[in-house]
C-alpha cells in the first residue's frame, strides 16, 4: 500500500479579475498549504477500482475527484494503469473551501504516477490536474503560491511568513463554489470595487510577519457568501473578538480562518468556540509534501 498525504489550503487573497467566455473567472490569489491533511492509500488490485472512505458525506462515485483522477489516468495511460484500491481517510472538512476534494485528486495523480511508474513529468501532471479542477494544480505543488488564470498559472512564493491559524466551520454549513461564482457574476460585483485591492495585494506580498499578513487579507467571494449565510459572517467576527489578528473566509467557504500570534493563542481561541455549533482546527501554514 502506498500512502500519500493530501494537505488542505487556505486562500489568503482571492480577487476576481475577469469573467471568461468559458464560464470560469480569472483570478488573482495567494494560496497557502496548511497542516491539515487527508491520507490517501493506493494499492494495486486485480479488479478495476475499489473505493473505501471513512466519511459518510463523501461520495465514492465519479463525482469524487480522487475517483476521477484514477479514471483519467486509466484513460490517458491505457494498459499501464491497472486496478486500484483507493482508501480515502478524510480529515479535511467537506464543503469548507479548503480544497479537500481537489487535494485528494492531486494526491491520486501523484501517487499513481509513482505506483505504476508512469514517468509523467511535472508539466504533464499539471495538465491532467487542471482537467480535474482549477485548484488541483496548486494542490500538486503545495507551499505558498500566487495563482492566476483559473488558478492554474502558479508562481511559488518563498520566505512567506509562517502563521498559526484557527480554522472554523459552522456545523452543517457548506457552500457550493459554482453558486458563489454564479452569484458574484449575476450581481455584477466585478464592476463595483469595494477595496483598493492593488494596495492590499502589494502589502500582502511584502508582509514579513503574521501581524502584517493579517492586515492585507482579502476575498471577493465573501461579498456574496457572507451576505447570504449569517453564520459565516458571525464566526469571522467572533474570531476577531476572541483576539485573532485578522480573519477571512477561505475560498467559497464555509470555513473561515483567524491568524493568531502563536500556536498557544490559537489553541486557547479554539477552546473558546462553541463546540456544539462550530467545528475547529489549529494549524500552521507551511510546506507539507505529498509523500508520507
Ligand atoms: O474548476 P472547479 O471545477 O473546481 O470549479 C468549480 C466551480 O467554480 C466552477 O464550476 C465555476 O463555476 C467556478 N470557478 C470559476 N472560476 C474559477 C474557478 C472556479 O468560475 N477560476
Amino acid at each position: 500500500m502506498l500512502w500519500v498525504s493530501a494537505p488542505a489550503k487556505v486562500n489568503l487573497f482571492l480577487e476576481i479579475t475577469g469573467q471568461r467566455a468559458d464560464g470560469y473567472h480569472d483570478l488573482r490569489m495567494l494560496l497557502q498549504t496548511i497542516s491539515l491533511w487527508d491520507r490517501i492509500g493506493l494499492m494495486a488490485i486485480a479488479g478495476e477500482l475499489e473505493v473505501v472512505c471513512n466519511h459518510p458525506q463523501v461520495p465514492t462515485d465519479e463525482s469524487n475527484l480522487a475517483v476521477r483522477a484514477v479514471r483519467l489516468l486509466q484513460q490517458e495511460c491505457p494498459g499501464r494503469v491497472g486496478g486500484v484500491r483507493l482508501i480515502i481517510e478524510k480529515h479535511i472538512p467537506v464543503g469548507g473551501g479548503l480544497a479537500g476534494g481537489s487535494t485528494n485528486g492531486a494526491a491520486v495523480l501523484w501517487g499513481l504516477n509513482q505506483l505504476w511508474q508512469l514517468g509523467l513529468s511535472p508539466s504533464q501532471l499539471h495538465a491532467l490536474a487542471l482537467q480535474l479542477g482549477s485548484d488541483v494544480p496548486f494542490c500538486l505543488q503545495g507551499g505558498t503560491a500566487i495563482a492566476k488564470g483559473r488558478g492554474e498559472i502558479l508562481t511559488p512564493v518563498t520566505n512567506f511568513p509562517s502563521c498559526d491559524l484557527v480554522i472554523a466551520q459552522p456545523r452543517g454549513v457548506s457552500v457550493s463554489t459554482a453558486w458563489a461564482y454564479k452569484t458574484f457574476r449575476a450581481q455584477r460585483l466585478i464592476h463595483q470595487k469595494i477595496a483598493d485591492t492593488e494596495l492590499l495585494w502589494q502589502g500582502l506580498l511584502s508582509a514579513s510577519d503574521p501581524q502584517a499578513v493579517s492586515q492585507y487579507l482579502y476575498n471577493d467571494l465573501e461579498r456574496v457568501v457572507v451576505a447570504e449565510i449569517k453564520a459565516i459572517a458571525e464566526l469571522r467576527q467572533q474570531l476577531l473578538d476572541l483576539g485573532c489578528l485578522g480573519s477571512l473566509m477561505s475560498g467559497s467557504g464555509a470555513c473561515v480562518f483567524g491568524i493568531c500570534q502563536s500556536a498557544e493563542q490559537a489553541e486557547s481561541i479554539k477552546a473558546r468556540l462553541p463546540r456544539d455549533r462550530v467545528a475547529s482546527w489549529v494549524v500552521t501554514t507551511g510546506y507539507h509534501t505529498l509523500c508520507i
